[in-house]
C-alpha cells in the first residue's frame, strides 16, 4: 500500500471527502448530536487536512471546527476559546498506520498556534487520543445535545491556563 501525504484541505477535496465520511460514520451521520456543534460549512479552513495517495486521491481526512464558550467566541485574554477535532477519518485500506496520529498532531499543534485556548472532541475511540493530554469534559462543561452513554466527552488545554477562564458548567456551542 502507498504511503499518504499529509497537506492542507483544498475546495476541490469536499465531494471526496463527504464521500469518505460517509463511508466511515453512515449516510445519517449528520443526526448524531455531535453535529449540533457543527454549524454546516463552518469547519476552520486553516485546520483541515487530508492524506492523499500516490494518484491524489484523498484516503484521510480531519477537519476541526470553532466553538463558542457560554455564548462568546473568545475568552477573556480575547483569545479564540474553543475548538470540536473532528471528524476524522481514515480509509479502510490505509488504517493502522499511524496516519490518524499524524493528522491529529498537525492539528492540534496548529489549533495551538493559532491560538485556541481548549480543543474538545466526542468519540466512542477514545484509546486512538490516549497519547495526547485528554481528560474528561464531561464533568466540566455542557453540551446542547445528550450525546448517549456510549460517547466520550474529552478537552484539552491548548493554551496554558485556559481551563480556569471557564466557570464550572460552561456550555458549548457552534459558531454559526
Ligand atoms: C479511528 C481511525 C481514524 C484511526 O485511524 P488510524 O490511522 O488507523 O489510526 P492510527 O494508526 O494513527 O492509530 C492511532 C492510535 O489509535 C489506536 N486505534 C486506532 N483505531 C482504533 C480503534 N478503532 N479502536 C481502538 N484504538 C484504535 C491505535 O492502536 C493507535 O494507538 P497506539 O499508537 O497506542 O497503538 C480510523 O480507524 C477510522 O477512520 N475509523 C472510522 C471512523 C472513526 O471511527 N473515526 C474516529 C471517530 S472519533
Amino acid at each position: 500500500m502507498s504511503p499518504l501525504v499529509v497537506r492542507p484541505e483544498s475546495p476541490q477535496d469536499g465531494p471526496r471527502i463527504e464521500r469518505l465520511l460517509d463511508e466511515s460514520f453512515g449516510q445519517d451521520r449528520q443526526a448524531r448530536g455531535v453535529y449540533a456543534l457543527r454549524a454546516p460549512d463552518r469547519h476552520i479552513p486553516g485546520l483541515a487536512y487530508v492524506g492523499v495517495d500516490t494518484t491524489g486521491q484523498v484516503q484521510g481526512t480531519l477537519r476541526f471546527w470553532p466553538l463558542q464558550v457560554n455564548g462568546q467566541n473568545n475568552d477573556q485574554a480575547g483569545d479564540p476559546a474553543a475548538v470540536l477535532l473532528g471528524p476524522i477519518a481514515i480509509a479502510k485500506a490505509h488504517q493502522g498506520k499511524g496516519y490518524a496520529a499524524i493528522l491529529i498532531q498537525r492539528g492540534l499543534s496548529d489549533a495551538a498556534a493559532f491560538g485556541y485556548g481548549l480543543c474538545f472532541l466526542v468519540t466512542d475511540t477514545p484509546q486512538v487520543y490516549r497519547r495526547y493530554a485528554f481528560t474528561n469534559a464531561q464533568s466540566r462543561f455542557a453540551l446542547p445535545v445528550d450525546l448517549g452513554p456510549k460517547k466520550s466527552f474529552l478537552l484539552m488545554e491548548l493554551k496554558r491556563g485556559a481551563l480556569s477562564l471557564w466557570p464550572d458548567g460552561a456550555v458549548l456551542g457552534a459558531v454559526a
